[in-house]
């Protein structure tokens, strides 16, 4: 039997660990730190820092690490545990500096004309106004530099609110801003699974991060997501050719091939699809609707990853779609009561992924934002939505809020 092994805490990782249940091959699988709804199918390890993983896998030497959330491996895990010799899914720290490092990612893509949007870096708050004042065209998109979950984004509409959003920034980053252009359009994500020189790309997936339906309200850390999108289909090639292989080469270039998955946040404009963000490590929510659709073993995608097979690789693509919607606790990304009990009716066909949840005397309860993600698939996009909305009714917490419209975007520019 192989010992995999899945870091991170959220429903992502439990869709992760559901694909290596999936495998052909037998697996021991165990996540950590886990949770305890993720408990009810696979053994959780309470290790929460990159010391504990270590020092873990040191002594227990699992077949494969699989890395979930971005922080593990902007602290260098897999760094780490490669000094071990313990094959991990996911790009070193300095690879891991495209998600990481806004700057860092934007000047390698300008560096190797990779489609963005134009942008300035600063670390100086009077440069930042001072460029502020001199635009003629809004909005403008102003960001903090280094990790913020999403949530360091200010999209600002004239001068005022641009200096306003950099004094602000300014006063919680000692990093600097980056100020950039806005691009319109309609956004998809797709994710690559390298081995540092060859990839093959998964299907399009779309995340809706506002609270809101109809993309209004606040952003989150995502409220649904769907996959595949047909209408990002005819950017591929372009999105693979333009995009994907060159980051690859440039990062090869920069000393830090990029091994793991790279997440590509894209904005499909008038001109073509356009960079908004690299990360370096599935997204949440997107996962938990692509993963489920992969026909390839999962196992035998990572150990391509792992041995530098992924050039001979064909990703297959089971013929459906996946609707994956967030029930969230009512208040998030506000303030919210934790600690109500999840009841799940017997008759439930659908899958649950498991993100903020906790046990109180052997029940489940909520205790995070975002408490679960619940997904169906079906032959098409309507009958995957129908399925979802109708099995979520029967998943009951005090409280609960969720979007009504996860997959009714129009993708139109
Ligand atoms: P980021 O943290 O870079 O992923 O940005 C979060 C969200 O802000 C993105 O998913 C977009 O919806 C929006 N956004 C970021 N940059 C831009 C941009 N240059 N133009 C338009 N929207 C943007
Ligand atoms: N879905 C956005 C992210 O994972 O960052």
């Amino acid at each position: 039997m192989k010992h995999v092994l899945v870091i991170g805490s959220g429903a992502r990782e439990h869709a992760i660990a559901k694909a290596f249940g999936a495998s052909h091959h037998e697996l021991g699988i165990a996540v950590a730190p886990g949770n305890a709804g993720i408990a009810k199918d696979f053994a959780t390890l309470a290790l929460s820092s990159v010391e504990e993983i270590v020092s873990y896998c040191a002594q227990n030497r699992p077949d494969l690490v699989f890395v979930g959330p971005e922080n593990f491996l902007a602290e260098g895990l897999t760094d780490e545990l490669q000094k071990l010799d313990i094959a991990c899914i996911g790009p070193s720290q300095q690879a891991a500096r495209i998600e990481s490092s806004k700057i860092f990612a934007k000047e390698m893509m300008h560096k190797n004309g990779i489609p963005t949007a134009s942008f300035f870096f600063t670390h100086d708050e009077k440069q930042a106004i001072e460029y502020i004042e001199k635009q003629g065209t809004f909005p403008l998109v102003i960001k903090a530099d280094g990790l913020a979950g999403g949530k360091g984004v200010h999209i600002v509409q004239d001068k005022l609110q641009g200096i306003q959003a950099v004094k602000l920034l300014m006063s919680q980053t000692s990093k600097g801003v980056v100020i950039e252009q806005y691009l319109q359009g309609w956004e998809v994500s797709l994710f690559a699974f390298s081995d540092g020189e060859d990839f093959c790309s998964t299907v399009f997936s779309q995340d809706h991060k506002q609270l809101y339906d109809n993309d209004k309200g606040p952003n989150t850390g995502g409220m649904g997501a769907y996959a595949p999108v047909p209408e990002a289909d005819m950017w591929l090639q372009e999105v693979e050719g333009q995009i994907i292989a060159p980051v690859l080469k440039a990062m090869q270039k920069e000393g830090c091939p990029f091994m793991g998955v790279l997440y590509c946040g894209l904005m499909i404009t008038e001109t073509g699809p356009k960079v908004v963000e690299f990360n370096c490590r599935l997204g949440d929510p997107e996962a938990q609707a692509v993963l489920p659709l992969l026909k390839t073993d999962f196992y035998d995608l990572c150990q391509a990853i792992a041995d530098k097979r992924v050039g001979q690789l064909k990703l297959s693509w089971k013929p459906e779609t996946c609707v994956a919607v967030v029930m969230a606790s009512g208040g998030y990304p506000g303030s919210f009561q934790k600690g109500y009990p999840i009841q799940i009716d017997a008759d439930l066909e659908a899958e649950i992924c498991y993100a903020g949840v906790s046990s109180k005397d052997g029940e489940l309860i909520t205790s995070g934002g975002r408490v679960l993600s619940v997904l169906n698939l079906a032959e098409s996009k309507e009958q995957a939505r129908e399925r979802v909305y109708r099995e979520l009714k029967k998943i009951h917490f005090q409280d609960h809020y969720y979007r009504k419209d996860i997959g009714l975007r129009d993708n139109k520019i």
